[in-house]
């Protein structure tokens, strides 16, 4: 059976509307990509369509109308069993993405293998808008590793963390404390940045977590920097906001070498542009990373 897609261009011009329509083979992927985002809608609350039936736009007006007085266009449907399937099946779909990163994790025995793994790596659903794998920048046997949100639109270009306005703003963080990009690991809780810099949802978290623990086990820093609210919830497992979790100090235990890395959290950088008044109590954070890496 042949899958067909149509792609409907509306044009205005002067008051009028020309519709046209270009009626192509559809591919497995699309189909995939299709019922992904019905089921994305379906999690938002859009679950009735208020067409039920294609609208013929080679009718003219007239011939449109009574089409749909002869009812061949029903207002609008509920969900039927096939959606629902195709949603299980998606839900079912990203437990497996959970269990495949894991493994591909578990299986890496260097950052190089590590590196090359989450760029092959396909089921985070962020990859398929993002342009590039952002994994990470600055030195894998630095003393501090960072640890951000997810990468920007000027990450997603570069493919580096932390290289537009907000990373201008941590290099200026780091060198308060006499420290610079080489002396850190630099990286971010998801691998690919959000459409239109949304918050990653708890799904996509979940999906890269494994990834950045492989990190922390691999680089062995001597103190991990959370920033921003994101990167310390995800972390140390907290649901209090940034402003209660900052400035204190933590342990992340590394799960087989039970390793506890001295880790503390501070306001995103991003966060420090829109309110600098923050930025005194960052400063003192930073203040104490460096106290701690001067003690340990
Ligand atoms: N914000 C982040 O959290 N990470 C980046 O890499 C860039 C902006």
């Amino acid at each position: 059976m042949v899958k067909l897609k149509n792609i409907d261009f509306i044009i205005l011009n002067n008051q009028r509307m020309y519709i046209f329509v270009i009626i192509l083979p559809m591919s497995d992927n699309e189909l995939k990509k299709m019922v992904d985002q019905l089921a994305w809608q379906v999690e938002l609350g859009a679950d009735e369509s208020t067409d039920n039936s294609p609208n013929d736009h080679f009718l003219g007006p007239k011939e449109g109308i009574k089409q749909r007085e002869l009812g061949s266009n029903t207002p609008s449907r509920k969900i039927t069993n096939i959606d629902l399937l195709n949603i299980n099946q998606h839900k079912r779909n990203n437990g497996n993405q959970l269990e495949r990163a894991k493994n591909i994790a578990d299986s890496c025995k260097t950052l190089e293998e590590l590196v090359k793994a989450i760029r092959l790596f396909e089921d985070c659903p962020l990859k398929k808008t993002a342009t590039s794998t952002v994994i990470y920048d600055g030195s894998i046997d630095a003393d501090i590793m960072i640890i951000g949100e997810a990468p920007g639109a000027e990450e997603d270009k570069k493919g580096l963390p932390f290289v537009g306005s907000a990373g201008k703003l941590l290099d200026k963080m780091l060198l308060s404390i006499t420290k610079d990009r080489t002396d850190c690991y630099i990286t971010n809780i998801v691998n690919w940045r959000p459409p239109g810099n949304r918050a990653p949802t708890a799904e996509e978290i979940a999906i890269c977590k494994p990834f950045v623990e492989k990190q922390i086990k691999l680089v062995s820093p001597k103190v991990i920097v959370l920033v921003g609210g994101v990167a310390a919830k995800t972390m140390l497992n907290k649901e209090e906001g940034i402003t209660r979790i900052r400035g204190k100090w933590y342990s992340i235990v590394t799960p087989d070498t039970k390793d506890e890395i001295a880790t503390i959290a501070t306001f995103h950088p991003a966060y420090l542009l829109r309110q600098p008044s923050a930025k005194r109590k960052a400063w003192s954070d930073l203040l104490k990373v460096q106290e701690k890496l001067r003690n340990i």
